[in-house]
């Protein structure tokens, strides 16, 4: 028999905040969150929105999100039988559900004003 745990995850949109959808994940012990995010991806609903890039090398810090309310790396984050809950980063504008603009404002800065020559 395979156990489960609840991943609560937080919607959201360009917009507005949205509301928590828990999802029902197979459980294995050393699992990361991010691990769970990328099997609700493949099993349960596409269109949730993660970034990630290296998985587990903890060198592109892509999988930035808040796990019970602590920034961590989603790809590091251990997953417990208790699951968790997973939210977009705080004071940073989401994109889409865990996506958030993490560029730094002066490379932000500098794109728009490279738009704009
Ligand atoms: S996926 Fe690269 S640091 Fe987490």
């Amino acid at each position: 028999m395979t156990s489960t745990v609840t991943l609560s995850v937080r919607r959201s949109t360009e917009d507005a905040s949205g509301a928590m959808q828990d999802f029902t994940v197979p459980f294995a012990e050393g699992m990361s969150v991010l691990d769970a995010l990328i099997w609700i991806r493949a099993h349960a609903d596409p269109t949730l929105a993660v970034r990630y890039s290296c998985i587990n090398a903890n060198a592109c810090k892509e999988c930035s999100v808040m796990v019970d309310g602590e920034v961590t790396y989603a790809c590091t984050a251990r997953l417990t039988t208790k699951g968790a809950k997973v939210e977009p980063l705080i004071g940073k504008p989401v994109i889409r559900d865990l996506v958030t603009d993490i560029l730094p404002t002066k490379e932000r800065l500098s794109a728009v004003l490279g738009a704009q020559r």
